[in-house]
């Protein structure tokens, strides 16, 4: 394992620009946001300054009102599209200061920060990022559940992070595109188009970008009056872990708790109205349409990873998906785990993008959650698959879980830095 611990930091090193890590070597030039979160928690085993660095990189492009966005451009453009300027977003009252994207990810940054605490106990470091986190989580809290539903929502489906998953087709599809921004797309210039988003998908995806720009990303407008407004299960997951790791940086810091406190409680009993007792699983909401999507995909079995369900529902998430054949778990030894959509579903494409493909940052929460409930013989099977997958073809964006051949963008960092995690924690 020694050689692919090398091989991993040495990508992580080929990626470094000196302002930041990318999250791949040409596909993905700038800041991402929970990309940066990954490859922070990665350092924090080995370069505990380059972890800080990566840290103080994504919060230097905070928004005055909180928000972290999910794209920072401080190197300025490049070959990627969206460009810095396609946001809008500069000389905005409660913008940023230099160009970013509009919206945000999924708040991973605090357990992030809790590893890099967990190897030293820098506490000068804690003081200076604390009340940035504090004040992104408030902002979620604020601006995406108005209502107190104790959920979040999404604007965006790359605010999941999981961009063109069969989750959002129906509130996709929902959407009535008018005034669509003009654009050219640039992703397929690295990347197989058969691996990508379908054109369709991206014309709803500037919609809405142009919908909020019209809006002046003003967040309560946006709340009030976007087409796509969706709780996404795996978005609250991590935010729910996140907020267990802020509650414990507050104690170090013997801070206030109770703000932290209320949204523990308030999100874990509203994750019961994501269950869907007959799929025996999460269901991401659409808030629009006031139902759940019945997608049988592996993010609705991720709230494992914050200690979500019961025994007893985390009991049916792995029998009944994870240890199924004909759905998550490889059908023989050539195939590999976990795939992100269900396999015997009509839309599983197992080599486009978040439509099928296996992605390691999934097995990375996945393995962690059933770690936590101590479904340990699995844990481990998903740690060897991992291994196996970087070794057989690189650190990539994401793999056939067929025959574990490499899809999407090489040099993938995230990849990279979560194998490397897995390794060096126990
Ligand atoms: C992309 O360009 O595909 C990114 O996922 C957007 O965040």
């Amino acid at each position: 394992m020694k050689q692919l611990i090398q091989d991993a930091k040495a990508l992580l090193k080929l990626n470094d620009t000196g302002v930041f890590i990318k999250p791949s070597t040409h596909q993905y030039p700038h800041i991402w946001n929970w990309d940066s979160a990954f490859i922070a928690i990665a350092l924090s085993h080995y370069d505990l300054e380059q972890a800080k660095k990566e840290v103080r990189a994504l919060l230097s492009g905070q928004w005055q009102s909180g928000l972290v966005p999910h794209i920072l451009y401080p190197t300025g453009a490049s070959d990627y599209f969206p460009t810095p300027d396609f946001w809008q977003t500069e000389a905005l009252p409660t913008g940023p200061s230099f160009p970013t994207s509009g919206f945000t990810q999924p708040p991973i940054l605090a357990t992030a920060v809790k590893k890099i605490l967990n190897h030293s106990a820098d506490e000068s470091f804690l003081k200076e990022v604390y009340p940035k986190l504090l004040a992104w989580h408030r902002w979620l809290y604020r601006a995406r559940d108005p209502e107190n539903t104790g959920l979040v929502s999404i604007i965006h489906p790359w605010e999941a992070g999981t961009d063109n998953s069969p989750r959002f087709d129906e509130p996709l599809a929902n959407l009535k595109p008018v005034n669509v921004p003009e654009f050219k797309r640039r992703d397929k210039k690295h990347v197989s188009p058969d691996e990508r988003p379908v054109e369709d998908h991206y014309v709803r995806f500037m919609y809405l970008i142009g919908f909020y720009r019209d809006l002046k990303w003003h967040d309560t407008a946006i709340y009030e009056q976007t087409p796509f407004l969706v709780q996404d299960v795996l978005f609250n997951t991590l935010l729910h872990q996140a907020n267990q790791d802020l509650l414990s940086l507050a104690q170090q810091l013997g801070e206030p708790c109770t703000e932290i406190e209320d949204w523990l409680e308030r999100t874990s009993s509203a994750f019961e109205t994501l269950w869907d007792d007959e799929m025996g699983m999460y269901l991401d909401k659409d808030v629009r349409q006031n139902n759940l999507l019945k997608i049988n995909s592996l993010q609705a079995l991720s709230p494992i990873f914050a200690g979500i369900p019961s025994k007893a529902n985390a009991e049916r998430l792995v029998t009944e998906h994870l240890l199924n054949k004909q759905e998550f778990a490889p059908a023989d030894d050539s195939a590999y785990c976990f795939p992100t959509i269900a396999k015997n579903t009509p839309y599983f494409e197992p080599r486009r993008y978040w439509r099928g493909p296996i992605w390691l940052n999934m097995n990375w929460i996945m393995y962690w959650g059933l770690k936590q409930y101590g479904y340990d013989e699995l844990a481990t099977k998903v740690k060897a698959d991992s291994i196996k997958l970087a070794q057989k073809s690189d650190f990539v964006e994401y793999y056939d879980p067929r025959d574990g051949s490499a899809c999407g963008a090489k040099g993938f960092s995230w990849s990279a830095a979560l194998v490397t995690d897995m390794l060096l924690t126990d």
